[in-house]
């Protein structure tokens, strides 16, 4: 296991399998059972950066971590002395000095977590740097697929709505593409990142962090050939000005009543959150039998339990 987890490609198929693996034995154990994990963990200390909002992965890296004995600091970056002009470098060097053995980061800036990495002493776990990486809700979206025995070559993966701002939609196309899953990604031009705007096509985004992805602008083209919805935000705060009318996006984009009646009856709905509902998502959708939305939450623990086990044990 690596010391880091900055994006998807820290790690091979088979790792991913082992923290699966080890979060679905979490997932079955009592709490009383925990105590071998955290006398094995107790006394280590993890500091929870974020520099931009979170409810889901701050929360359950907070929670996982106590239930494996880590003691867990919050730093809130509007009242760290980064408000007061320390940079990445010098937080990562002070907080090294501090003796912490684990850093969780979210950031703005694309790379942020790795230049974290490259002045801190202890491990790194990246909850999200910009429209780059989010590892570990990619992680835990590949759980929820395979506890269901769903990660296998020939899922038909639909990532819906605006992609260009995601961090999710690029860590899911690495981590599936690792298990042969090319994912599609269905978005207007507007919410697609400028080579994917030309043309509905296979594509191969180059680089260090590429990935393979199928593009479609139509949503209903392809609805009833999905296995799994993943449907995503509009992250307003990344842009000056929106690209789309939001009432022209949802007339074509949004997860509705009609467009539920056009999904298989095995479909899963899912979404990393948070959901903006009359949006992206319409409220029927919460009720809907195969929306798994809650399950991701719920299944962030365990996952981030097993990441965090392997990281510092
Ligand atoms: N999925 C996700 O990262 O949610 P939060 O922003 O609430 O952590």
């Amino acid at each position: 296991m690596p010391k880091n987890l900055i994006t998807e490609n820290d790690l091979n198929a088979e790792e991913v399998l082992v923290i699966l693996r080890e979060a679905k034995h979490f997932k079955k154990l009592r709490r009383r059972e925990l105590s071998k994990f955290s006398s094995r963990l107790r006394g280590r200390k993890m500091a929870l950066l974020f520099y931009e909002p979170s409810t889901r992965t701050r929360v359950s890296f907070e929670l996982a971590g106590r239930g494996l004995g880590i003691d867990s600091v919050f730093v809130d970056a509007s009242s760290s002395s980064s408000a007061k002009g320390e940079g990445l470098v010098d937080e990562a060097i002070t907080f090294s000095s501090l003796g912490f053995d684990l850093a969780v980061i979210r950031h703005p800036d694309i790379g942020a977590a790795k230049t974290f990495a490259s002045y801190f002493e202890g491990s790194v776990i990246n909850a999200g740097d910009g429209i780059s990486s989010h590892p570990t809700q990619a992680i835990v979206d590949a759980f929820t697929l395979w506890e269901r025995g769903l990660l296998r070559s020939d899922l038909v993966v639909g990532i819906v709505g605006d992609i260009l701002n995601s961090r999710v939609a690029r860590s899911n196309a690495r981590l599936l593409n690792k298990f042969g899953i090319i994912p599609t990604f269905i978005a207007p031009p507007q919410f697609l990142p400028k080579m994917m705007q030309k043309n509905e096509q296979l594509v191969e985004v180059p680089g260090e962090l590429g990935y393979q992805v199928h593009i479609v602008y139509s949503f209903e083209s392809v609805l009833e050939k999905l296995d799994v919805v993943m449907l995503l935000r509009i992250q307003k705060e990344r842009y000056e000005t929106l690209p789309l009318v939001i009432s022209e996006f949802s007339k074509s984009y949004q997860l509705n009543a009609k467009r539920l009646s056009m999904l298989r009856p095995s479909a899963l709905i899912m979404h990393p959150g948070p959901p903006n509902r009359g949006v992206e998502i319409a409220d029927e959708v919460f009720a809907d039998e195969r929306c798994v939305i809650g399950e991701q939450v719920r299944n962030g623990i365990f996952v981030r339990m097993s990441v965090l086990s392997f990281v510092l044990d």
